[in-house]
């Protein structure tokens, strides 16, 4: 049986799911592991939909190396796709010990079964945050990494285990890539992002004031040295991001050993301009607020991106204004995200 399949961990969440379309519109076979913490198996039912195609999906957590290891028997994995996690910092920062044993205790569990099933090549969804509070903007790869929350650690931690892992053995290939800021949702307008609760992030809490469930925004900060004082991000659309990683599993077979590669588009944006496109986008002015700086937030992160364009071959290509409206064609046709199942029975939807 020749390794030709796609393990995607967490493919059920946001960027997974983005994720496995991309993969399955270029005909890969995949695999899906996701615990649903924080997804939906609707998800995987909409993925279906917007692909025509039948998704083989396990209800496994990480933290089970043995029903890891009975997936990797069962297909034949080639590489895979790390995207489980838990990632919102301000919950990190209350439940540490959770976060650590997830993301590592799970990573390395992963990396086990992955080992004990001679599978040997990784793609691992690291973050921005990595970089902490950088001196060089755009970022380099070469900048300085550490973090500032047990969210940020467990990201950088992970990064040093594959790393370590890849000098000891040889025959590992990984590609750490670190994200910018996800925004965006698939443009068939039924699937996107799905935050449980209030959400953390700028875009989802927008969104969310845009079709009323929240009454306005509030931004934390307006006093940063930046042209209108508000934080500056590098908001990449999620399919863009989704086709990053396809250009990272080509690269991994060029026996690359462990290498970093920022995701972002290399341009910033203001909270301010985003609260500008995001209003342009639905037609309307949304309401805010400025409040203080929230704590651990950093002015500048944007990236540079040159050496995923050069060495992927792979460069972010979608405008914000394009963003901003498929967030609004997604959370508009969808105002509960995937709780919704617009026309249909549950059981069909
Ligand atoms: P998400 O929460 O939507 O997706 C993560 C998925 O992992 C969820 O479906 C969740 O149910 C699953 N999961 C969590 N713990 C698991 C476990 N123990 N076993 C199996 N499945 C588990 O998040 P996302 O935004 O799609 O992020 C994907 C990855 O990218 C995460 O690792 C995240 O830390 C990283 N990342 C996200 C962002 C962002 O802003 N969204 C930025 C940088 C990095
Ligand atoms: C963006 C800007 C806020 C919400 C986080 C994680 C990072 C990565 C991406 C996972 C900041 C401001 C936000 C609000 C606001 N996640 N803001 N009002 O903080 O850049 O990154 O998500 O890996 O690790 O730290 O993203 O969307 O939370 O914030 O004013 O209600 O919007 O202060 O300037 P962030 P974000």
């Amino acid at each position: 049986m020749i390794a030709s399949s796609i393990l995607v961990t967490g493919g059920a969440g946001y960027i997974g799911s983005h994720t496995v379309i991309e993969l399955l519109n270029q005909d890969y076979s995949v695999v899906v592991i996701d615990n649903l913490t924080n997804s939906s198996y609707e998800a995987i039912r909409r993925i279906e939909k917007i692909t025509n195609k039948k998704v083989i999906f396990y209800d496994v957590d990480i933290l089970d190396k043995k029903a890891m290891l009975e997936v990797f028997k069962r297909h034949p994995i080639w590489a895979v796709i790390h995207f489980a996690g838990l990632k919102a910092v301000g919950e990190s920062t209350k439940i540490p010990l959770d976060y650590y044993h997830n993301n590592i205790t799970g990573t390395i569990l992963l990396l086990q079964a992955m080992k004990e099933s001679n599978v040997k090549n990784i793609v691992f969804s690291s973050s921005a945050t990595v970089y902490g509070d950088p001196k060089t903007i755009p970022i380099p790869e070469t900048s300085p990494t550490g973090a500032t929350n047990p969210y940020g650690r467990t990201k950088h931690f992970i990064e040093n285990i594959i790393r370590d892992l890849c000098t000891a053995e040889g025959d590992w290939n990984a590609a750490l890539l670190r994200y910018f800021n996800p925004a965006g949702a698939h443009p068939s307008g039924i699937l996107g992002e799905n935050p449980l609760g209030v959400p953390n992030n700028l875009m989802p809490f927008l969104s969310q004031v845009a079709i009323g469930k929240r009454d306005k925004l509030a931004i934390f900060g307006n006093d940063y040295p930046t042209k209108d004082g508000t934080c500056i991000r590098d908001y990449i659309h999620v399919v863009d991001l989704a086709k990053g990683h396809l250009a990272a599993l080509r690269k991994l077979k060029e026996d690359i050993g462990c290498v970093e590669y920022n995701l972002g588009t290399g341009k910033g944006s203001t909270v301010l301009e985003m609260v500008a496109a995001f209003s342009k986008a639905v037609g309307r002015d949304l309401p805010y607020v400025i409040l203080g700086r929230r704590a651990g937030d950093v002015t500048n992160l944007t990236a540079n991106p040159a050496k995923a364009e050069k060495e992927l071959n792979w460069k972010a290509e979608i405008s914000l204004d394009d963003t901003c409206a498929s967030l609004w064609n997604w959370q508009s046709k969808n105002p509960n995200g995937l709780e919704d199942c617009p026309g249909s029975a549950p059981a069909e939807c």
